[in-house]
């Protein structure tokens, strides 16, 4: 038996002494990796936030598709909307999606909506490492609620919308390699929940 590592962490599983072996979780993630780390789930559910420590925790590159669309245009989500509408800010995360997805070994935060793209779902599935960043309602609710960054819930009831989503995307999100819960708690708790499955899911591929 080993002992699991986080940086200062100590992680003691049960069971475990202290005198025996440290287990570098991180590094040997990063060892395992091969391809981009896609993170889907629905808004408010944390994916950008995650995603950028896991990114860190790892070492590789982090990317979140809705700020690449925001460079690319020059103009913020809303505004893409507002002045071309929701399909051609749908082909334009599409294009991205694709782009982002042949860089690497990095960490890739997508918008709610991307896997309803067949082609974009296709490719995720297929060749990257995919991750379900999943929420409670309340949790979404209240994050996506302190902004009004999202065309998608402007002048909306967001439970009505979000749950609407929910029904749609959940069955499609759950088709990810990994669901990593994110209940509006420390990230540093879903930073290791995510390490632990990702490291037993590289193991076995
Ligand atoms: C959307 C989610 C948003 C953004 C756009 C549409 C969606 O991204 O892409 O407003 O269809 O669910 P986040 O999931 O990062 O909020």
């Amino acid at each position: 038996m080993v002992r699991i590592v986080f940086n200062a962490h100590l992680v003691h599983k049960q069971g475990m002494a202290n005198d025996k072996p440290e287990f570098d979780i991180k590094a040997s993630v990063a060892r395992l990796l091969d391809r981009p780390i896609v993170l889907v789930g629905l808004m408010g559910a944390g994916k950008t936030r995650f995603g950028r420590v896991l990114a860190d925790a790892l070492d590789v590159r982090f990317f979140d598709s809705d700020m690449e669309i925001e460079k690319a245009s020059g103009m913020s989500i809303p505004e893409v909307f507002d002045r071309f509408g929701e399909p051609y800010f749908r082909d334009g995360e599409r294009r991205v999606i694709k782009r982002l997805m042949e860089q690497g070994v990095c960490v890739i935060a997508t918008g709610g909506g991307a896997v309803m793209n067949p082609e974009t779902a296709g490719h995720i599935w297929d060749k990257t490492i995919s991750i379900w960043v999943r929420a409670p309602m309340s949790v979404m609710l209240e994050r996506t609620g302190r902004s009004d960054r999202r065309p998608l819930l402007r002048d909306k009831d967001p439970e009505e919308v979000l749950g609407g989503l929910a029904d749609v995307r959940y069955p499609i999100y759950q088709k990810a390699n990994i669901v990593v819960d994110s209940d509006g708690g420390p990230v540093d708790t879903v930073l290791i929940q995510a390490l632990e499955k990702l490291y037993s899911f590289l193991q076995k591929r």
